[in-house]
């Protein structure tokens, strides 16, 4: 059995449809994906139109229970996700609200996108403070996969791509963003393939290229200017984009 595994698309159908273009190359037997599908001022509406059509398990990120919702826990949708929310169509908005929080896929793959117990907080990276991300203690990491007996956990949400194997032989793995890189000074769309063979859970992390010029520059004409900088480079973090 062997899948690919993507996350965090945030609105880019342009990374998305190289990263679909390379996976078709990989001879998987489904995708699966793990939230914030739409939540960028590029193309939400044709990346939701994607993923609706994805053959493998989808579940929602925070900006898509945001969306559902029509706001955030604590304020009003940011001006990002107010022109997603214009952008989309009424039967993607009913997708996006229709996703589950979790899922298990095949009986042993878990699937969630921040922690097991929430889709807005990180489990293999701290968040970043300025262009720093802080990397969480043995301790605080095997703590939130208690009770999970699944050889394969997955999640997302810090666009950071990272596979970790427990000392029990668990794997958790973040398969990166496709669609928004941050910090870590690269521009190119990241996804994971797993597959088992002999018994065993092997991870591939890849990198594919793609036009992030063009992906910058539909930021651009759609008034988001300081998505500009992250699209082109990875280099920025997260700060002023929602
Ligand atoms: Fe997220």
């Amino acid at each position: 059995m062997r899948f690919a595994v993507i996350s965090d698309v945030h609105g880019n159908a342009l990374a998305l449809d190289a990263v679909l273009a390379d996976i078709a190359t990989q001879g998987v037997d489904a995708t699966l994906c793990l939230g914030d599908h739409v939540s960028g001022p590029l193309d939400p509406a044709g990346a939701a139109e994607r993923l609706m059509g994805l053959d493998g398990p989808v579940i929602r990120g925070n900006h898509d229970r945001w969306l559902a919702q029509g706001r955030r826990d604590d304020r009003d949708l940011d001006p990002t996700d107010l022109f997603v929310a214009r952008t989309l169509r009424a039967d993607q908005h009913a997708w996006l609200a229709g996703l589950p929080a979790t899922d298990v896929f095949n009986g042993e793959i878990f699937l969630c996108h921040g922690t097991p117990g929430s889709d807005n907080a990180p489990w293999l990276d701290g968040w970043y403070h300025d262009r720093r991300s802080t990397l969480p203690t043995e301790e605080v990491v095997t703590r939130i996969a208690d009770g999970l007996d699944y050889p394969v956990m997955l999640c997302g949400h810090t666009h950071m791509a990272r596979s970790v194997r427990l000392r029990d032989g668990r794997q958790i793995i973040n398969p990166g963003a496709v669609g928004l890189q941050l910090v870590h000074g690269s521009p190119d769309a990241r996804y994971a393939v797993i597959e088992r063979r002999n018994g065993k859970w092997l991870t591939s992390l890849r990198v594919v290229e793609y036009d992030h010029h063009a992906a910058s520059q539909q930021a651009v004409d759609n008034g988001f200017l300081p998505w500009k900088a992250a699209l082109a480079t990875g280099w920025t973090d997260a700060h002023g984009l929602f």
